[in-house]
């Protein structure tokens, strides 16, 4: 398994303190920015944009991870002025012919990664784990922070290793989104993941974001040497 990299969510962050807390992500080695865009079509909720994005790469060189709740995404993707070594994650839900909006990604240098709803199947992926380099496995049903993680995805955040495992990725990184809280992030480690979106449940629990991304990279460390 790779090194746990944490992905703070944006959609969590405080407008009012951005810069200093994206001093705080520098001076902690935060790995990439997670930011949740929502068209309010494919989810039931509106949030951070393309001038979001636009504006967040002025004010850092911390990687973007951009995870598109948006419908037909392969017509979208030139709005976002992606980056090389960026992560951008589609939904299967959301895209017709996922090999080519895949590779569209990886056209411009980005890594493309195939985010699952938590009812969508692990099969889906059978016949495209080439276009891609990593997965985001939704951990709750996408749209909104604060909500609870639904129990059966610790299974399967594990059923996914050993898909990756058989299928001959055992190096692909798992990412999770929702939910992820101190205790869920050392159960979802243990199960086989690697990128923590990090929100309401952690970083930006209530405390000093240092202290939380030190205690939760801590717990997280140690769960990995289980
Ligand atoms: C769901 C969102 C949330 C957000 C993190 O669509 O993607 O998962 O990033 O918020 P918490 O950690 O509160 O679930
Ligand atoms: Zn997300």
């Amino acid at each position: 398994m790779q090194t746990p990299m944490l992905s703070p969510s944006m959609m969590c962050a405080p407008l009012e303190s951005l810069p200093q807390l994206l001093q705080t992500f520098s001076d902690e080695k935060i790995e990439m920015l997670h930011i949740d865009v929502m068209d309010g079509v494919f989810v039931d909720n509106l949030c951070l944009g393309t001038d979001y994005c636009r504006s967040l790469r002025r004010l850092t060189s911390i990687p973007l991870d951009l995870h598109l709740m948006i419908t037909e995404p392969e017509h979208k993707l030139a709005w976002f002025d992606i980056q090389p070594g960026e992560f951008v994650s589609v939904h299967v839900e959301s895209s017709v012919h996922l090999q080519r909006t895949f590779a569209m990604i990886r056209a411009l240098g980005a890594h493309p990664a195939a985010a699952l709803n938590p009812a969508t199947p692990l099969s889906v992926l059978d016949y495209c784990l080439d276009e891609i380099d990593g997965i985001l496995l939704m951990t709750v049903n996408p749209g909104f922070a604060g909500q609870k993680m639904i129990p059966s995805m610790i299974d399967k955040i594990s059923d996914c290793r050993r898909y990756l495992v058989q299928h001959g990725y055992p190096e692909m990184p798992i990412e999770v989104d929702g939910n992820v809280s101190f205790e869920n992030g050392v159960r979802m480690r243990e199960a086989g993941a690697d990128i923590f979106v990090a929100g309401t449940s952690s970083v930006f629990a209530p405390g000093r974001t240092e202290d939380n991304i030190r205690r939760f990279r801590s717990a997280l460390y140690s769960a990995s040497r289980r």
